[in-house]
């Protein structure tokens, strides 16, 4: 019996432009995807043996959970047989645009080959990760990284000057399919042509101390609009980050998280501590949370799995 636990991280997008809706139904996005310091634990074991049994524990009892699937197509894609079992401990708000699910769906792919003792190139893991979910791939890498396409196609980019934030999780689940459908005709950038200029000017700007100040100012999340329509309440949290000092301050993904980034840390915990002390802060979470940058992100995989791998690569090797 091979055991682990690891960390899956959750995501914030410190940018997010909604394309056009695209001939596969999904729409064309150019996002920045940032992993951040919350996370679930998820424990692993791995019995070899004929059959396969893929087995989970979870206290929520979430439905079609996606660590499932993920395991289901690892085992098919590498021919990995035996059973399987995991223990799910959730820290990560569900429908929040934090990635929770799709963390947990790449944690996974990274580390069920390990236990398995297969080798399974990163391009494989890739495509696995992109039939279960379109922020999955993301988090086969981790760091800062662009996102286009579906958001799938990635590349990495330079951690940002201001490294600590705040995510403030309300406690409502947004649909991200309902989200995309609300953005409707209000598409900022429809036509074959569009303009992605000031998007263009916070990727030159990341990690530019000199840039950093515009940088912050000009991010956007193609979401709010419509999503703070239907929910009101998230735009005033926003609005408080704000305040507060936060820049930039945005909703992640369709949300309902927000977060919002400050220059040090102390600042983001004294603002925490601020905002959650608040009467209206009732039945929000602030959690003080700081950028995980690529080099961090992979250090903490290596770490997790040092007994059960060969080295130190990416995406990491079995001993096995
Ligand atoms: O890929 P994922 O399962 O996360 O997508 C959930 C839903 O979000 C899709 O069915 C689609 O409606 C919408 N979506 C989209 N364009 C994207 C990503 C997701 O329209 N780039």
């Amino acid at each position: 019996m091979r055991r682990c636990t690891v960390r899956s991280l959750a995501k914030i997008n410190l940018d997010l432009r909604v394309l056009d809706k695209r001939a596969d139904g999904f729409h064309e996005l150019r996002t920045i995807f940032q992993t951040i310091s919350l996370g679930d634990r998820i424990d692993i074991e791995f019995e070899p043996g004929r059959g396969t049994r893929i087995e989970i524990e979870d206290d929520l009892g979430i439905a079609d959970n996606l660590i499932i699937r993920a395991a289901e197509a690892l085992c098919g894609a590498a021919r990995v047989r035996g059973r399987i079992g995991f223990r799910l401990s959730k820290n990560i708000p569900m429908g929040a645009g934090l990635g929770g699910g799709s963390s947990n769906a790449a944690a996974v792919l990274l580390a069920l080959p390990v236990l398995a003792g297969v080798r399974v190139q990163l391009a494989t893991l890739a495509k696995l990760a992109a039939a279960l979910g379109s922020d999955v791939p993301f988090f086969l890498h981790g760091g800062t990284a662009l996102g286009i396409g579906r958001g799938t196609e990635l590349y990495p980019l330079p951690p940002p000057a201001a490294l600590h934030g705040i995510v403030a999780a309300p406690g409502v689940h947004v649909s991200t399919p309902e989200a995309y459908a609300a953005l409707g005709r209000g598409l900022t950038m429809p036509g074959s042509d569009p303009d992605t200029g000031e998007f263009q000017g916070i990727v030159w700007g990341l990690g530019d101390e000199c840039l950093s100040e515009g940088w912050a100012g000009s991010c956007a999340n193609d979401f709010e609009i419509a999503v703070f329509h239907r929910h009101p309440e998230l735009k005033i949290i926003r609005d408080r980050l704000r305040r507060a000092g936060a820049k930039p301050a945005l909703l992640s993904g369709s949300g309902s998280a927000l977060f919002g980034l400050f220059e040090t840390r102390e600042h983001a915990a004294a603002a925490a501590a601020k905002l959650g002390r608040e009467r209206s802060a009732k039945g929000i979470q602030y959690h003080p949370v700081s950028l995980v940058n690529r080099r961090r992100y992979q250090a903490l995989w290596w770490r997790q799995l040092r007994e059960h791998i060969f080295g130190k690569q990416w995406p990491p090797q079995t001993r096995y």
